[in-house]
């Protein structure tokens, strides 16, 4: 068992079952890239503190630069005994240079090591998930302001509540999202925290220089911090979908398939995070071979999530909107807050305007007409107050037009909240 990079102390062969069972090359070869340039850093670190000669430095360089080369063309080959992706490569790079690849652990564990390896494919994967949920953001903002004279009605409980913009609705999609981007980005400076001349768990008794290397180890929490915010993230674009099914959006009535997939990818991303928080209950501080399951919940997040920021912005940037169903959609109950608004505008307290605002639509109601069909006898009746001004609430227009404080509904509130989100995404 002289082969194995750990074979030293052991006798006899591995059952094959349990080496397939211990091995996470198939995965875990996805951070080739990551794990040859901590390598190249740390050979660099190796000789500084003159534990490898400067020509056995390059030779360790250049057989890295090999071996990136042929994982980049798809032409690296794994070996039945490559465990994982850091034997695989020093295993490739011994039979590259022969002995000086053997200093290139001195001092080095696998436990830092992978750490490391993670913390750089993060830092890129945070990048181009961030970079995918601004595209989307900039999709919505754009789609907002060029729709902006669309209303259709909002929902409370499911439940057509009040006219709104649909401009207003997408932004708040896109407001939620920009925080989900702030998120990651506040992740990104937590994971750009290099753990390598750690060792496994005393640190390194060689003269390695940690500030050109850098700080900390033993923290896998930072992995669920990743899947919560990959659930955050696919939490939002499942709201973004609830509104969606429920408005009038697809008259042809095709299946929303795309919409349906991105909204079940959130009770998958939070079931790998429920996973591994379950994994890591209970376990001894340092590394311990459970942590290894962490890297295919955080490949699995990664690959869905950015998959559905791409679907998502496909389907806001190719979604047709049918304004006349959806402004069809209004119906007169639905100003029945402005009826309301109307007396309160007269002075009369609005507890007391809501109850007779309520009084007027049990009495459309009684009659079976729509509340604006209510003659201004039927509402005097309710409120002395009433008066043929009353006709002026029924226009979904200028219903709207009341909230124009910021965030709410109106027109010059709405390309204000346009701006606003312009100017973020300038400074993202
Ligand atoms: N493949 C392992 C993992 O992903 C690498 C670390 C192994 N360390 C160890 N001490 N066995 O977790």
């Amino acid at each position: 068992e002289g082969s194995k990079l750990w074979g030293g102390r052991f006798v006899g062969d591995t059952d094959p079952i349990m080496e397939k069972f211990n091995a996470s090359i198939a995965y875990d070869q996805r951070m080739w890239d990551a794990d040859i340039r901590g390598s190249k850093a740390y050979v660099k670190a190796l000789e500084r503190a003159k534990l490898v000669s400067t020509d056995e430095m390059e030779q360790i360089l250049h057989g890295m630069a090999q071996i990136s080369d042929e994982w980049s063309r798809g032409v690296f080959v794994i070996k039945p005994g490559d465990e994982d992706i850091h034997t695989a490569n020093e295993r490739r790079l011994k039979e590259l240079i022969g002995a000086p690849a053997g200093k290139l652990h001195t001092g080095r564990s696998r436990n830092d090591q992978v750490v490391t390896d993670m913390r750089l494919w993060l830092r890129s994967a945070i990048s181009t998930l961030a970079d995918n949920a601004l595209q989307l953001i900039t999709t919505m903002v754009e789609r907002a302001a060029a729709e902006i004279e669309v209303l259709f009605p909002g929902y409370t409980h499911m439940q057509r509540a009040q006219p709104i913009r649909w401009s207003h609705w997408i932004l708040s999609h896109a407001v939620a999202l920009s925080r989900d981007v702030e998120r990651l980005q506040e992740l990104k400076k937590r994971v750009n925290v290099l753990p390598l001349g750690s060792g496994a768990i005393a640190g390194t008794p060689f003269d390695i220089d940690r500030e050109l290397l850098q700080r900390g180890q033993a923290n896998w929490l930072f992995v669920t911090n990743l899947c919560l915010n990959h659930y955050f993230l696919c939490g939002c674009v499942h709201l973004t979908l609830i509104s969606f099914t429920g408005s009038s959006l697809m008259p042809q009535k095709k299946n929303a398939d795309s919409l349906e997939l991105i909204r079940s990818k959130a009770g998958r991303a939070f079931g790998r995070c429920a996973g591994f928080m379950m994994t890591l209950k209970s376990l001894p501080s340092t590394y311990n071979k459970d942590l290894q399951e962490d890297k295919e919940a955080m490949f699995d997040c990664y690959d869905n999530v950015q998959a559905v920021l791409q679907v998502t912005t496909g389907v806001m940037s190719t979604l047709k909107i049918n304004q006349t169903v959806m402004e069809a959609a209004l119906s007169p109950d639905m100003l029945a807050t402005d009826l309301a608004y109307y007396l309160v505008r007269k002075g009369v307290p609005f507890r007391e305007a809501h109850g007779l605002s309520g009084k007027a639509v049990f009495t459309a109601e009684s009659k079976n007409i729509a509340l604006n069909q209510l003659t201004v006898e039927d509402l005097t009746a309710i409120s002395p107050l009433f008066g043929n001004d009353v006709s002026s609430v029924w226009d979904y227009r200028s219903s709207v037009e009341q909230y124009s404080a910021p965030g709410g509904t109106a027109k010059s509130s709405v390309a204000a909240q346009v701006e606003h989100l312009r100017n973020w995404l300038k400074k993202h």
